[in-house]
């Protein structure tokens, strides 16, 4: 507060585009094309404004509000009829994901039939996050929320793959003692069945939440730093839809007109040329 007193963090800006983006770039990555925007009443609205029926990119967007920010694992509560019995992957709307090889990593997590995918990523403090502790073998032994005394220095990111069975275990879910229902708590139960894969992402990545003034300016500070030393966006959801084959060179040349006056409209322009004339030379179109 103040920064968040008319909207969610989600809709404030990470350097040059709204900070949901980020994590929507992710799950379009991963190869997921139907996902459900959960948040409160007043900021639904804004969202959908935002973020239409994700035609625009060639996806599926329904939308749903949460009452009250009861946890996280409401979500799958929320959302049991869109999972409607398939493997699911929720991702928060204030993570920031980077790293050469993350649409691999996510795209073999979305092909999970099975149990659940986490990821881990080192950091500094990790008393403000879910804490697991690897064995050996890379396999998790411990996972506790916002521990006191942390075991390791592995944050539990906010992007979670699960199979059918998270929407029951999300509607058996006790609240904590916060008073949410806690992601760590559906983690815990594929630990305690003993299907819970974590994969750690290390040194080449960056894994950046935006909960804080100071960590959505340092997610600022990153996306300019890279976007301005490669000239090529992070979490440009044109771009990706294209590269996936969900749009046209015609789509994103359309929205490239609707941002004419912005440095975002341009890069849209080379983008759409830059795909044209690739996949010219391979001979292959891009839908
Ligand atoms: C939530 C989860 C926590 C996880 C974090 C990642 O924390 O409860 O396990 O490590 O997201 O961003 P919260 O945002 O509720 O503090």
């Amino acid at each position: 507060m103040p920064a968040t007193s008319v909207v969610c963090k989600q809709l404030l800006p990470v350097y040059d585009k709204p900070l949901i983006y980020y994590p929507l770039s992710v799950l379009m990555l991963a190869g997921i094309s139907e996902i459900l925007v959960i948040s409160n009443a007043n900021d639904i609205p804004l969202l959908q404004r935002l973020l239409g029926d994700g035609g625009d990119w060639g996806l599926d967007l329904r939308y749903a509000v949460q009452e009250r920010p009861e946890g996280l694992a409401q979500a799958l509560v929320i959302g049991r009829n869109f999972c409607d019995g398939a493997p699911v992957c929720l991702a928060l709307g204030d993570n920031l994901f980077y790293g050469q090889g993350l649409s691999l990593r996510v795209r073999a997590a979305a092909s999970l039939q099975s149990g659940a995918v986490v990821f881990a990523y080192p950091v500094n403090e990790p008393e403000h996050f879910g804490v697991v502790t690897l064995d050996r073998a890379g396999r998790p032994v411990a996972i506790v929320e916002k521990p006191k005394r942390p075991a390791s220095n592995l944050a539990v990111t906010g992007l979670y793959f699960y199979d059918s069975s998270a929407v029951e275990y999300a509607q058996e879910l006790q609240p904590s003692s916060r008073a949410e229902y806690e992601i760590t708590d559906i983690n815990k139960r594929y630990l305690e069945r003993g299907d819970l894969r974590v994969e750690v992402l290390g040194r080449g990545y960056a894994w950046l939440d935006a909960g804080t003034h100071e960590s959505l300016l340092e997610a600022a500070q990153f996306v300019q730093t890279i976007e301005n030393r490669q000239g090529y966006k992070i979490a440009c959801l044109e771009e990706i839809a294209l590269h996936q084959g969900w749009i046209t060179i015609e789509t994103v040349l359309k929205r490239a007109h609707q941002y004419a006056k912005s440095g975002y409209g341009r890069y849209l322009e080379r983008v759409a040329t830059e795909w044209g004339v690739s996949s010219a030379s391979l001979n292959i179109t891009p839908q």
